[in-house]
């Protein structure tokens, strides 16, 4: 379902040269033998998952799509990310699914909750309020925020049957108010971390609440799990993307850039940002991993890439098939010398602009260019691509020998801040 090119990616050493070292790698991950193998729930998950939660999570998503409009989604990070990548994916910017998702808790903003809380006022609205350490702070106001709102427009009994926790099965501030409340909970597990966690709970029940196929989105990690079970590098395309990353690294290359041509799949890149960015960045290390729509970049970031300074390369996310497509209409007076593509489908130019921009900036420019093409949109390649950079992203990190489950670097910020805010005790 994902096709892996790395024919123009510059690579100036082979492959191979890493192959005994990805087996080595391989069975750390499997075996759970490496740096934080507490936190490798993610990988046997697509066949492991609670059966019975999902089965639960489909029942409460019928049962409160019937009463509401909309669902505030609330977490920040993993907490968040990858159930608005996979909603967006799948269901595109403008969907007719039933519930609107709208997404708090991932802000200061005052300015963003305050217009979020007057669309709302209005409306049915349920809560499922997301964080594995319940702790949170930008997750705590604005949950604190829209249960009272919930809480003061419709009641108690129904707030109470409205707000959903997706949280730590038996600790955490969030999980006793839960317990305390009579909320419906839902479990983020032990062994998986807020950016592995989309295949969870974390993701599972707002993309249920979307209206979308959580089976098929499991069937598909089912499937890449088993595709990308091999510890030969020459059998694995997962595998070889870490390694050419690590190669490309090595060359000098500190930046990456995510390229979709769809619009819909800049949340994608948002998660794919984080699960690199937050897994590899430490010691020193790591590559940047940064993200573009094009051919809308093209017309911003397109003249750095082309000439700009040497530091980054891409990797092309593709997409075989379009959700839908459009056929390019004549015109009789022809004034904007269109009509050579009339007949022909947007799709078709999107393609085109793709090659013509890969040829552009490897050729021309020399930025190396990794391809990825996925089959199509749909919630089981949404499942498949998600176990694909998972595990690429594994294998990546423990390349540069860091661990790719923790993120002390984080702390940093909120320290300070909770010092400047004069919390007790910080
Ligand atoms: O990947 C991570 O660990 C982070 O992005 C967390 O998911 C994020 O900080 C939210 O944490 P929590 O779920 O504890 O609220």
């Amino acid at each position: 379902m994902i096709k892996l090119d790395l024919s123009q990616a510059k690579l100036e050493q082979d492959l191979d040269s890493y192959k005994d070292k990805v087996v080595e790698i391989h069975d750390m991950i499997h075996n759970k033998t490496g740096l934080g193998n507490d936190f490798l729930g993610w990988v046997d998950l697509p066949v492991n998952f609670d059966q019975e939660e999902v089965a639960a999570m489909k029942v409460k998503a019928e049962e409160l799509k019937k009463e509401i409009d909309v669902l505030l989604v609330c977490g920040i990070g993993g907490s968040y990310l990858g159930a608005r990548a996979a909603i967006e994916a799948v269901n595109g910017l403008y969907p007719k699914q039933d519930v609107e998702i709208i997404y708090v808790g991932n802000t200061f903003s005052p300015n963003y909750l305050q217009q979020v809380k007057d669309y709302v006022s209005d409306k049915e609205f349920a809560i499922n309020v997301i964080s594995k350490s319940g702790t949170t702070t930008e997750t705590s106001i604005a949950f604190r925020i829209f249960k009272d709102l919930l809480e003061q427009t419709k009641g108690k009994d129904v707030a109470q049957r409205r707000i959903v926790a997706t949280t730590d099965k038996e600790k955490g501030a969030l999980k006793t108010l839960a317990n305390n409340e009579g909320y419906t909970t839902f479990v983020v597990p032990d062994d998986v971390g807020g950016r592995f966690s989309v295949l969870t709970a974390v993701g599972l029940f707002p993309i249920a609440m979307a209206g979308i196929d959580i089976d098929a989105m499991l069937a598909g990690a089912a499937k890449a799990r088993e595709a990308y079970s091999s510890a030969d590098l020459s059998q694995n395309d997962a595998y070889k993307y870490a390694v050419a990353r690590q190669i490309l690294n090595q060359q000098g290359y500190v930046a990456e850039m995510f390229v979709t041509y769809e619009s819909q799949l800049a949340m994608v890149a948002e998660w794919w940002k984080q699960l690199f960015g937050e897994s590899e960045g430490k010691e020193n290390k790591g590559i940047l991993p940064t993200s573009a729509v094009f051919s809308t970049d093209l017309h911003s970031l397109g003249q750095f890439i082309q000439e700009g300074t040497k530091v980054l390369y891409e990797t092309i996310f593709q997409i075989e098939k379009p959700m839908a497509d459009l056929t390019i209409p004549s015109d009789k007076d022809d004034l904007d010398c269109l009509n050579y593509l009339a007949g022909k489908s947007v799709d078709f130019v999107n393609k085109k602009a793709c090659e013509g921009t890969i040829d552009a900036h490897v050729n021309t420019g020399g930025v190396p260019n990794i391809l990825l093409t996925l089959e199509d949109m749909s919630s089981t390649s949404f499942g498949y691509m998600v176990y694909f950079f998972e595990i690429a992203c594994a294998m990546s990190v423990y390349l540069l020998e860091v661990n790719p489950f923790n993120q002390p670097g984080v702390e940093v910020y909120k320290k300070n801040m909770f010092k400047l805010l004069g919390k007790p005790g910080a």
